[in-house]
């Protein structure tokens, strides 16, 4: 006898993301109930009927792609830097010079929240439109308590506009805001003891991160932001060695970080330590792009040992204005030589894997019914090309958006 449910798709190719190398369902079916798959497989085998059965007429059905690293709420605009750059300044000077960073915390800080939502809900509404359904969104543009907090519920307030899953991170330690020039210990101790308590007491974010840079903080500053984390049980990513090597992914993989984020400066001896302590390994060639920068990450150590590796567009007003995570994806395979299918695993179970999320990033029983229906002859399609695509139906939680 079949068993009822509330939607099934029918006739459609599968990718379902699970395994590492590339493998495909024909004439596969997908069921849905409560929000949640409870069939995905070939459609011979399929024993759920549902009110509502689509025909996918042989088009590839993705998992909803996930933007696990972004910077997506804030304000202002930075393109004098950019022109800035192209003459030759580099980011570090212009950051010493009180752009990069700070200028947007000056523009941050000047903004309401009704404006920042606006600007971040069309922003957000970009990646929808390619089928990403959940984002990480970091704070790290206020640098003080208040505008920090309302970041972070900007931030969680495009979940009530917008059909998409919104996870946030508390970016305190970001760059070192005017009030504490020259003693960002002295920050760092906001940081830690009044800022961190009540993020978590609030539950306005479920992570922490740290810019570990010679202009951001030291590793012993990152370490402190570490402990405080451990303490009120909020979980850690960390922004380390995207323009130096200060061994800043061990530190934050010692400290049980769930991902290390840029890597461009990662030494290949230190993979196996990520490898070890099993934290995901965040690039984002978007940032590098930008940038110009010519030191890659070591992605051959990455393979060797065995690490997810996820791609993010880091969207954000300086180093990577991005709004577009197969932009990012198609990037990482050009810049980084990434196989169209692991840039794919990149945004999706590499990426669910860095947000700590195991019901997201692939299609299996029991995963969040978060996907897409394409018109593509084969995944790598939307890899290969950029701003071809868009999804021809998106579903979130088993929700037609
Ligand atoms: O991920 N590296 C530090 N933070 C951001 C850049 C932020 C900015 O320049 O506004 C990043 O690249
Ligand atoms: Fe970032």
């Amino acid at each position: 006898m079949n068993k009822s449910c509330d939607l099934v798709i029918n006739n459609a190719l599968i990718a379902t993301m699970v395994d590492e190398n590339p493998s495909f369902i024909e004439k596969g079916s997908l069921a849905v109930a409560g929000g949640k798959i409870v069939y995905v497989g070939k459609q011979a085998n399929c024993q759920f009927t549902a009110q509502k059965t689509i025909n996918a007429n042989n088009l590839w059905l993705l998992p909803g792609f996930i933007d696990c690293h972004t910077h997506l709420v804030h304000a202002g605009n930075r393109s004098n830097e950019f022109d800035l750059r192209l003459q030759g300044m580099s980011y570090e000077e212009i950051s010493s010079q009180g752009g990069g960073i700070k200028n947007t915390v000056n523009a941050t800080r000047n903004a309401t929240e009704e404006e920042l939502l606006a600007s971040a809900i069309k922003r957000a509404k970009r990646l929808l439109e390619e089928g990403v359904t959940c984002i990480e969104i970091k704070s790290g543009y206020g640098l003080d308590l208040e505008t920090e907090c309302k970041m972070l519920r900007v931030a969680k307030t495009i979940e009530q506009h917008l059909p998409i899953k919104i996870v946030t991170t508390y970016l305190g330690a970001h760059a070192v805001p005017p009030e504490f020039v020259n003693e960002p210990d002295k920050y760092i101790d906001l940081v830690c003891n009044k800022v961190i308590p009540l993020v978590a007491e609030e539950n306005l974010a479920c992570a922490v991160d740290v810019f570990c840079e010679s202009i951001g903080f030291s590793p012993s500053q990152c370490e402190r932001v570490y402990i405080a984390a451990q303490q009120h049980n909020l979980r850690i990513k960390a922004h380390v060695e995207q323009l130096s090597d200060l061994k800043g992914a061990v530190l934050a993989c010692q400290f049980g970080a769930d991902s290390v984020d840029h890597l461009e400066y990662l030494n290949p001896a230190d993979v196996p330590t990520i490898a070890k302590h099993q934290a995901t390994a965040v690039i984002i060639p978007g940032a590098y792009y930008y940038l110009n920068e010519k030191q890659k990450p070591p992605i051959s150590a990455l393979r060797q040992h065995k690490v997810p590796i996820a791609i993010a567009s880091d969207l954000n007003p300086g180093t990577s204005p991005i709004a577009s995570l197969l932009t990012s994806a198609n990037m990482a395979s050009v810049l980084f030589g990434l196989t169209p299918y692991e840039s794919l695993r990149g945004i999706t179970y590499h990426a669910a894997q860095a947000l700590n999320i195991p019901s997201k990033g692939s299609l299996a029983i029991g995963m969040d019914a978060d996907f897409s229906l394409w018109e593509i002859n084969h995944p790598a399609d939307l890899i290969h090309s950029i701003n071809y695509h868009r999804p021809v139906q998106t579903w979130v939680s088993g929700q037609y958006v």
